[in-house]
């Protein structure tokens, strides 16, 4: 049957149904994954995650500017510390499920969740990961970034530079209304060209929010598959991408059970940022 008059839509709580409800709707019906409401933030709450960002990038260009060969990761954890609370931030690493500091200093083989610990003094030629997350006024922004400590090897070098371009490709594949999945396929189709391996135990995140919500963001896959990404939503990519192996393990050494490592113990590199999703594309809420 056809309807004569157009009619307009309304959903039954009175509110008229917006481009944006017929393209979830429509998916919805396909069977795909697609955001609830929640995860879609208001202006006002973009606000507080962009007010966030901008400290929790202060924090990472605070380590910029002091890391060093022969500092060990204990104190990149205290500029970290200082400077995100002294600024009216948490860390929101700390204490979070057990984590006891407030950042990620991750070396070589480890690809996330180092520890920062006095033994681990940097050295000539080591990859470093320093991720931090803020919390401000209940919101949450979340990057990290690759630092390498003097001169390393090109093997070492183009490692750090291919994890950086998967990071960027995968933000130029995030388009309103695409799905994760086509995020994921643009970072492995990059990483394999050079052979590399893109982790798959850990993933990228929706945040804001909380530090970890809904959807996760696979740095892996096919096209099409995953969640449905719509404007107003807030999320991180971070591939974690692998001199060999995909795989990794938890470090036997550590305690906690936080400190991820290579499979074949070669090294690992990283780097996260916060995007928001907009009409147009990413915009990048951690820079
Ligand atoms: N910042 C990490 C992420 O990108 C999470 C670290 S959780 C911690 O999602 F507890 F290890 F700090
Ligand atoms: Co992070
Ligand atoms: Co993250």
């Amino acid at each position: 049957m056809v309807f004569k008059k157009k009619r307009r839509w309304h959903c039954l709580s009175g509110q008229p149904i917006t481009d944006m409800d017929k393209q979830v709707m429509y998916w919805e019906n396909k069977g795909k994954l697609v955001p609830t409401r929640d995860l879609i933030k208001t202006p006002e709450q973009i606000e507080g995650i962009r007010r966030s960002g901008v400290i929790n990038t202060e924090v990472l260009d605070e380590v910029a500017k002091n890391i060093h060969e022969g500092m060990n990761t204990l104190e990149i954890d205290k500029i970290c510390y200082d400077y995100c609370v002294s600024h009216g931030g948490t860390p929101a690493c700390l204490n979070y499920e057990g984590y006891p500091k407030s950042v990620c200093t991750s070396i070589n083989e480890v690809v996330c969740h180092g520890i920062p610990k006095e033994e681990d003094v940097l050295k000539e030629g080591d990859i470093i990961n320093v991720d931090f997350t803020t919390i401000l006024d209940g919101y949450y922004a979340d990057a990290s970034r690759m630092f390498i400590i003097g001169k390393t090897t090109p093997e070492k070098e183009q490692l750090v530079r291919v994890a950086k371009e998967c990071l960027e490709i995968g933000a130029e594949a995030a388009k309103p209304y695409c799905f994760v999945g086509d995020i994921g396929h643009a970072i492995q189709k990059h990483a394999e060209k050079y052979h590399y391996g893109v982790v798959r135990d850990l993933c990228g995140h929706g945040v804001g929010l909380k530090f970890h919500e809904e959807p996760e963001v696979l740095h892996f896959g096919h096209r099409g598959t995953g969640m449905l990404i719509v404007p107003g939503m807030v999320f991180t990519i971070e591939p974690m991408i692998n001199m060999g192996t995909w795989q990794v393990f938890i470090d036997a050494d550590d305690k906690y059970g936080w400190e991820v490592i290579t499979g074949d113990e070669k090294p690992s590199a990283q780097w996260e940022h916060t995007f928001l999703m907009t009409e147009h594309g990413v915009e990048i809420l951690s820079e």
